[in-house]
């Protein structure tokens, strides 16, 4: 089925979803979201996707936002149900099992700002500003913003953008490691995709392990989360790719993964 308000393009091994709504700066209704969801889910199921970038479209945004449009109208029964849905979707981008770089091309406000802290590497253009203004708004975080905004910025940073709702600019934002690098605007996409190329040359199933390992184990007490990790460690030591891998290097030749 075709998507409204997304563009997604595959090109050797890495698909790039683009959200088009460059008139209203990309900001997510339930539309978008629902096809967000769509669209992870396909690149999610298919083997031929190894990585993913998701960027917006225009000049101007990344993502500036849950659709205030439609924000304004909500009960707080539809409220609820709307944030659960709009985590459930970015679960499913951090729970991938694939790397997801968020190339920030301008405003990533908001529910912007939270799908781009989703994905598992962020690289900003020199134009990104990036916030959670919400609370300017009357409203909150609903898609998740509050909690892994302080996971990965830290409490004290994270507070002070969620209790102002001002916007940082992309160098502020590479200092508080709310994003990894920060690039011209014309190299941005460029720079999304060696990154993410550089990532799926490694072997899959070490790539999935590894994500499940951060995501989950962060979760975890430090004994569990280590032990989650041996288990992991175990479970990779089955796979042909360990195989290959190793015996490549004592080959001295490029390994060839299957992602078996
Ligand atoms: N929801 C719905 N529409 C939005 C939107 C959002 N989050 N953000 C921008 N738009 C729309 C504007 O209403 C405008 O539509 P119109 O042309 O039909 O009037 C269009 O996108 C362009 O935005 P505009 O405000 O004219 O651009 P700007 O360059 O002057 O300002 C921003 C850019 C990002 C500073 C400003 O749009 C803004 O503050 N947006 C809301 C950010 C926000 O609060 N996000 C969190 C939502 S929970």
């Amino acid at each position: 089925m075709a998507f409204q308000n997304l563009l997604l393009e595959r090109k050797d091994g890495v698909a790039v979803i683009t959200i088009n709504r460059p008139d209203k700066l990309n900001a997510l209704n339930d539309a978008t979201v629902a096809e967000l969801d769509r669209a992870f889910a396909e690149v999610g199921a298919d083997d031929s996707v190894r990585g993913v970038i998701l960027t917006g479209s225009g000049e101007k945004a990344f993502v500036a936002g849950a659709d205030i449009a439609e924000l304004a109208t909500q009960s707080p029964v539809d409220g609820k149900e709307r944030s659960i849905r709009g985590q459930k979707v970015l679960d499913r981008i951090e729970d991938l099992g694939k790397p997801v770089v968020a190339a920030v091309n301008g405003f990533a406000l908001g529910g912007g700002c939270e799908l781009a802290m989703a994905c598992h590497v962020r690289i900003a253009s020199e134009n990104a500003r990036m916030g959670t203004p919400e609370v300017k708004l009357g409203i909150m975080c609903g898609y998740a913003g509050s909690q892994r905004l302080p996971r990965l910025v830290g409490k004290g940073r994270a507070l002070e953008l969620l209790l102002t709702g001002e916007m940082v600019d992309a160098q502020e934002a590479l200092r508080i490691g709310l994003v990894n690098r920060v690039v011209p605007k014309d190299k941005l996409m460029a720079e999304a995709e060696a990154l993410v190329r550089k990532m799926i040359a490694n072997g899959p199933v070490a790539l999935r392990f590894t994500l499940e390992a951060v995501n989950s184990g962060l979760e975890l007490p430090l004994a569990e989360a280590q032990y989650l990790e041996a288990t992991l460690f175990g479970l990779i030591c089955t796979t042909a790719d360990m195989k290959e891998g190793t015996q490549a290097f004592l080959e001295k030749r490029p390994a060839k993964f299957t992602g078996k």
